[in-house]
């Protein structure tokens, strides 16, 4: 341990065991239905290559540097979201107002898995499917079973309620012998899985034409909505904003050297994404099937082309398995926020913690999933429940928590405990500390009018 003169709580906080746990559990956080679902059908529609290229730009250019911050703060105030905030605005003697980046970050998480937690549900459905295999059907037959479950309330409860009960499990267990276990057994699994399947592609789907599809480049297919959409996106995947990465950071000891390991978790969200969309497009394309089929690509295009494949039925389970790891493991970062911030403050113990954010997160998601069906009436600014939180949390409390977490680090904590934290010095600390002071709020400013200027 070394620089310990830093803000700490007043009581010790549990640590993750190793350098290796942090990175696999921050990996974890990243690694979700971001990378498997929303990745591979954004890169679809919105032109391959030149999508992933502008996406890989953001990842370097914005998303890097706040993960860094966002580690930073979480792991000099070792506690929850609020609870951090509180104790950097004390050190900064900043304004209160600077809580908010922990009561957006909160709040994000607690509304992302109300939803997450449904589509999650889709994926159990989808994995159950798969471990019987799917059926050869004509391609409207998917398209059709798809709505079928959607039109469903109850079937779509059901699973939205197992998932969450998943979630809760691995989160009661605690820090280090639940969260941290959880991911230990899912991740390296998860890559294995990943790693079967592109040499699947390989050998018996189309690989070339899917490494075609997302790096030949195409600079005339760059467009403000790529650009837009590429750098949502590049928020959502890293788990910027919401909480997770603050907290996370928070149960990280003084002795990892945070640059490097959260670059490390931005190769290793990318590479995902990346080898994920191969194996995906290098399967659709070989079944002759539509690249940009939307949200719909994981859920009715990939049973079709399993379906018609030599061994789709054991491809398929366990490409749904894998997609339930990465969700799983994504979840339990997005309840573990609130559950810190209901312990600290309310003082209750861990177990009732996650019961009643469990409990709370699952009504909402109720909600979500009634959105597709009995309430699909119900609209608020045009939007229907699930599509009105994806837009409230992605596109507005994202920008907006990586904004203000990028400006408080450079311009309102003081500079020396700034790269006291960070661990960088000389040339390095100068060219992080200058990303994140003006490219970064530049670049988020943008796409936030942006937004503003659509929904207005
Ligand atoms: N990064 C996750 C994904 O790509 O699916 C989603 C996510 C997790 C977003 C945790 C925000 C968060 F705090």
């Amino acid at each position: 341990m070394k620089n310990q003169e830093t803000a700490q709580a007043p009581e010790a906080r549990v640590h993750w065991s190793s350098r290796w746990g942090f990175f696999l559990v921050t990996v974890g956080s990243a690694v979700g239905l971001g990378n498997l679902w929303k990745f591979p059908y954004m890169t679809g529609s919105n032109g391959g290559s030149a999508f992933v290229l502008v996406y890989l730009f953001c990842i370097l250019l914005i998303g890097v540097p706040l993960l860094m911050a966002e580690t930073l703060l979480g792991r000099r105030g070792q506690a929850s979201p609020v609870g951090t905030m509180r104790l950097l605005v004390a050190e900064a003697g900043a304004s209160k107002a600077w809580l908010a980046i922990g009561y957006i970050g909160i709040m994000g998480s607690f509304l992302i898995l109300s939803f997450y937690s449904v589509v999650a549900g889709w994926v159990l459905e989808y994995t159950w499917q798969a471990a019987g295999g799917f059926a050869p059907a004509p391609k409207e037959a998917f398209g059709q079973a798809f709505s079928d479950l959607l039109a469903n309330p109850g079937r779509l409860i059901f699973w939205h309620t197992l998932f969450m009960a998943m979630t809760a499990a691995v989160v009661l267990g605690g820090v280090t012998s639940g969260i941290e276990r959880a991911n230990r057994i899912m991740m390296p699994s998860l890559f294995l899985i990943l790693l079967f399947l592109v040499g699947y592609g390989a050998f018996a789907a189309d690989l070339p034409a899917a490494f075609r599809f997302l790096f030949h480049f195409d600079a005339a297919a760059i467009n403000r909505s790529v650009l837009f959409a590429a750098m949502g996106h590049a928020f959502f995947t890293l788990s910027l904003g919401m909480g997770a990465i603050i907290t996370y950071g928070s149960y990280l000891d003084r002795a990892t050297s945070i640059p490097r390991i959260c670059l490390q978790v931005a190769v290793a969200d990318t590479l995902v994404a990346l080898l994920a969309g191969l194996s995906i497009f290098a399967v659709v394309f070989a079944q002759g099937l539509e690249p940009a089929a939307g949200p719909g690509l994981l859920l009715q295009t990939l049973p079709l082309a399993f379906s018609q494949m030599p061994g789709g039925q054991v491809v398929g389970f366990l490409f749904f398995v894998l997609v339930v790891f990465a969700a799983w493991t994504s979840s339990i970062s997005l309840l573990e926020p609130s559950v810190t911030l209901v312990v600290e403050r309310f003082g209750l113990g861990r177990q009732v913690a996650v019961l009643l954010v469990t409990l709370g997160i699952w009504l909402l998601g109720v909600a979500v999933a009634l959105s597709f069906n009995a309430w699909s009436g119900v609209t608020l600014f045009g939007l229907g429940f699930f599509d009105l939180l994806d837009t409230l949390t992605s596109k507005i409390m994202m920008p907006l928590a990586g904004l203000l977490i990028a400006v408080f680090t450079a311009w309102v904590m003081q500079r020396r405990h700034v790269a006291d934290e960070i661990g960088l010095s000389g040339r390095s600390f100068s060219f992080w500390y200058r990303v994140v002071a003006f490219v970064s709020p530049v670049a988020i400013a943008i796409i936030f009018l942006n937004v503003i200027g659509i929904l207005g």
